[in-house]
């Protein structure tokens, strides 16, 4: 890189060629070699990780999220099992989930392959850029790089799951394990999506246990539900401080499940401070999202969250966002709806969330906030 250039990308974010570079996403931009933050991706303080405003997280002891034992769920103490679930979703809408029984291979090469994605030339990766929101396949930068005026420090690659037989061909061909890895994935966070969301159902006494096909009319819609799988990069950062991974948002559909490899970085807003959420080996953090707490009518929460980056370590982390189909209605459900507990939330569709996304309501309050009844 000519020192021209360089000098371009430190100093000067407004500079129109150097914006068009920006696009091309983080891991590209340090590929370059830099050793500052570029204006693009500095956040006002307030915003920034170590900002006094009540989030200092330094000064906070690490609150461990609570831990559910998927194999609990499925054994002999089930309503035992399923009482911690509900705690967990009524009191932080996140939790840590062990003994979930994806084989470890599974689970390492799904990191392994997203590793050597993110490590492939950019021009193979540039393949997949898109910046429709409905594109089964879209590799990208930021959060909506489009409309965002800060960048924040994540590149990603976002694969729709279905109709598998019709996405899997639009899938990243290189390299040549990544189908497979993800295709194992994600049938594997399905199956668990399903059996958490069974769960979750009974947990709210809205699941009639009696009934022998075990399943009702919620349960059927929740079932056919669209899955997404994100795979995110969050490059080593030069100065961590002035940045974010991801600003903080709650996840939009019903149950997201995320894997994040052993660095740190992912942190929960909870009683007003921000909490590192910190791996821990062989589980999963499951997190309830806006459908979910739309659908319980605010009884379970979809807490906001961030990420933070770090100056030494890249990570990779892989979400599996689990929504009701593309054209459905989430509503509160009308069982859990009477005098004592009034309706809380508008009806809400895809299509609401993308009028969200374009509107300039979205720099002011979340998309949950802007669904909820006054
Ligand atoms: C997300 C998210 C957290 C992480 O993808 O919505 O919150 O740790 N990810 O990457
Ligand atoms: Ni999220």
């Amino acid at each position: 890189m000519s020192a021209e250039t360089s000098l371009a990308v430190e100093t000067n974010g407004e500079n129109e060629s150097t914006e068009s570079e920006f696009q091309k996403g983080v891991k590209h931009l340090c590929e370059r070699g830099i050793t500052k933050v570029p204006t693009k991706y500095v956040w006002p303080i307030p915003d920034r990780p170590n900002s006094g405003n009540g989030n200092s997280s330094a000064s906070i002891p690490n609150l461990k999220l609570p831990i559910i034992d998927f194999s609990k769920l499925q054994g002999s103490n089930r309503s035992q099992a399923i009482n911690s679930l509900k705690n967990a979703c009524e009191k932080f809408g996140f939790f840590q989930l062990v003994n979930h029984d994806i084989p470890r291979d599974v689970i390492e090469s799904i990191i392994d392959v997203s590793k050597r994605f993110f490590e492939l030339p950019f021009e193979e990766r540039s393949k997949y850029i898109s910046t429709d929101m409905r594109s089964p396949v879209r590799y990208g930068t930021s959060s909506n790089q489009n409309k965002d005026d800060i960048y924040c420090w994540r590149d990603f690659l976002k694969l729709s799951c279905q109709p598998l037989s019709d996405v899997l061909p639009l899938w990243p061909s290189s390299p040549v394990d990544l189908r497979q890895a993800v295709l194992d994935y994600s049938k594997n966070t399905k199956f668990l999506y399903l059996m958490l969301t069974e769960a979750i159902l009974e947990s709210l006494e809205l699941m009639d246990i009696t009934n022998n096909e075990n399943e009702n009319d919620e349960f059927r819609e929740f079932k056919d539900g669209s899955q997404l799988i994100v795979v995110n990069c969050y490059p080593a950062c030069p100065e961590p401080d002035l940045t974010l991974g991801l600003p903080p948002h709650s996840d939009y559909g019903l149950l997201t499940l995320l894997l994040q490899d052993e660095v740190q970085g992912l942190q929960i807003q909870y009683e007003g401070r921000w909490v590192t959420v910190e791996p821990l080996p062989d589980s999963l953090v499951v997190n309830i999202g806006d459908h979910l707490e739309i659908f319980s009518n605010g009884k379970y929460r979809s807490l906001i969250h961030r990420v933070l980056v770090n100056p030494s370590k890249s990570r990779i982390s892989i979400a599996s966002l689990h929504s009701l189909p593309f054209n459905s209605v989430v509503q509160p459900s009308p069982k859990l709806i009477d005098e004592d507990n009034p309706r809380r939330y508008m009806d809400t569709d895809f299509a609401s969330f993308l009028d969200y996304c374009s509107s300039s309501e979205s720099k002011r309050k979340s998309f949950l906030e802007s669904r909820k009844l006054t």
